[in-house]
């Protein structure tokens, strides 16, 4: 292992810098020759990578979102563009690749190594929290605080106005987000997709409380809809006598200084993901395991991604809601 390249594909997610500073730091320690491109595998199609030098990651560990530009590209998906990458990476002599990403991103990854690319190495990055084989996925943590800070500020204002309030979340197929920030915010209710719920059902509770509230909020996760506390909106007016205010917190999730934990994972993994290419042991993500980090397999493509296993965290807020 001489050469690595290292590259952000997907949605961006806070930590994905302090990965990037990891990955090139350790490469340099390691006398591994480091390169890097913009705009995710997008780069690679274009043939556009430099190398990179410590001092290039210098400041860049407080800052969401990732240096190095992130695209979805759909090209990669197909064989034909993954030959052509295939041979330009043998031509520049890079062995390995690190892929700081999700789920898609990965799929990606490993069918480059099955057909003779260079060895590869992912390391988990989405707010969602929702990639099979780890517990923890980068980004997670600054999300769900900026999803509480917001939630906290609408607490101010629904209380103050006696209004109802539901607050919609990110998080696509899974519900890690909305129940962490719910939990932690007080929310009266929780919805995600893993365990819907009818509106009618949430209206008939909504309007027979076992105390009188004067304000409330719901924690709504988008689930590919991005919006749809609109349309939930529209029908608890009709089926309840409240006033209710809606807002969508979108990509403010996204961004942001990331934690303390998403710093600290990130280097961790970053570094992980070095030493592992340099070990022979690749094909695999960056993993936390009951608190460990360690590797797993590339998620298997076909399989869900990983979800809520429980509504525990969504009957909890009921109970405390009483
Ligand atoms: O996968 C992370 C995520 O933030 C999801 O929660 C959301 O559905 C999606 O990305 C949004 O993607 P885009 O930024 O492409 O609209």
């Amino acid at each position: 292992m001489k050469k690595i390249l290292l590259l952000t594909s997907g949605g961006d997610a806070p930590g994905m810098n302090a990965a990037i500073r990891a990955v090139v730091r350790s490469s340099h320690y390691h006398k591994l020759e480091i390169f890097a491109c913009h705009n995710g595998y997008q780069g690679l199609v274009d043939h556009d990578i430099f190398p990179m030098q410590p001092s290039d990651v210098t400041g860049c560990i407080q800052y969401g979102g990732t240096i190095l530009r992130s695209s979805r590209c759909r090209a990669f998906y197909e064989k034909e563009t993954r030959q052509k990458v295939k041979e330009f990476l043998a031509n520049k002599g890079i062995d390995g690749l690190v892929i700081i990403g999700g789920d898609g991103s990965f799929r990606g990854a490993a069918l480059l190594e099955s057909e003779g690319g260079p060895k590869c190495i992912g390391i988990p990055a989405t707010i969602d929290n929702d990639i099979r084989g780890t517990e923890y996925t980068l980004g997670f943590d600054t999300a769900r605080n900026t999803a509480l800070a917001a939630i906290d500020k609408i607490r101010d204002t629904a209380h103050s106005s006696n209004r109802y309030f539901i607050v919609e979340v990110m998080g696509r197929r899974a519900g890690f987000l909305a129940v962490d920030a719910g939990i932690a915010g007080g929310a009266e209710y929780i919805i995600t997709p893993e365990f819907p719920v009818s509106i009618e059902k949430l209206a008939k509770q909504i309007n027979a409380p076992k105390r009188e509230k004067k304000s409330l909020i719901i924690i709504v996760a988008e689930a590919g809809k991005p919006g749809i506390s609109l349309e939930i909106v529209k029908k608890l007016r009709d089926l309840t006598p409240f006033e209710y205010r809606v807002c969508v917190l979108g990509h403010t999730q996204r961004g942001g200084s990331p934690t303390v934990m998403d710093r600290e994972i990130g280097s961790r993994m970053g570094n992980l993901a070095v030493n592992s290419l340099l070990d022979g042991k690749t094909n695999a993500i960056t993993a936390m395991q009951k608190g460990r980090l360690t590797l797993a397999p590339f998620p298997d493509p076909d399989a869900p991604c990983r979800q809520l296993e429980t509504s525990d965290l969504l009957n909890l807020s009921e109970v405390l809601a009483t």
